[in-house]
């Protein structure tokens, strides 16, 4: 499943973000890359822990935890602390499958990776190329959203970034455990929890149709979830 979530941020607060990631200081996306991504990364990131990063990325998570959408599709557990990421100059990420196993630096934690998400932080007009191509049932899917949109994707998906040919793309990546693990049992609660919600919006809350529509879903996540 692949679902943009839009407006995650304001255009003032992207102005703000945008303001503090050009002053920040960038390094070699190598430094985080496994041992096969090491080949197929060409990127530059901020450091894990070194502001601007923590500050922006708390924000996020704050925007993430009050977005109905986001918390219908994902079920998080847990997030990994959002990275940001820049491609310039023909920079670029070949095709890759996110690690499974994360650990949270300076927590002891490490999370699975199943849901992956990028927040867009550049227009689309500002740069040629970066779109974040997604592989999935039905073929390759090609995404590149307008600053302050989020595309959520399977971890387990192969995806890649192509060649930034003209200006910078500048996002924040991140990686949701949920408290769903399967893609197609979260797929199918997300599908159920949208058309009751779609529902309650007309019928009445003690509607007895409505009520034993979200008993199902209920007793679904019930039988699901990991928490
Ligand atoms: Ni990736």
């Amino acid at each position: 499943m692949l679902i943009a979530i839009e407006n995650l941020l304001t255009a003032d607060e992207l102005r703000e973000f945008r303001a503090l990631l050009d002053a920040a200081r960038w390094e070699d996306g190598l430094k985080t890359a496994g041992a096969l991504a090491r080949e197929v990364k060409r990127n530059l990131q901020l450091a894990d822990g070194e502001e601007p990063a923590p500050a922006l990325g708390k924000r996020i998570l704050r925007r993430l935890e009050h977005n109905p959408l986001f918390v219908s599709a994902a079920l998080p557990l847990r997030i990994h602390p959002p990275r940001f990421n820049r491609y310039a100059d023909g920079g670029n990420y070949g095709a890759h499958v996110d690690s499974a196993l994360m650990p949270i630096a300076g927590t002891g934690v490490t999370l699975r990776s199943d849901l992956s998400a990028t927040l867009f932080l550049s227009e689309p007009d500002e740069y040629e190329g970066g779109e974040l191509q997604i592989e999935g049932p039905f073929g390759v899917q090609a995404v590149k959203l307008p600053a302050g949109d989020m595309v959520l994707y399977p971890s387990s998906s192969l995806h890649r970034v192509t060649p930034v040919t003209r200006g910078a793309r500048v996002a924040s990546i991140m990686w949701i455990e949920s408290m769903v693990p399967d893609d197609g049992e979260r797929t199918l609660l997300f599908d159920l929890d949208q058309s009751i919600q779609a529902l309650g919006a007309t019928l009445p809350a003690d509607d007895p149709k409505l009520l034993r529509l979200s008993g199902v879903y209920h007793n679904l996540l019930r039988r699901w979830a990991r928490t």
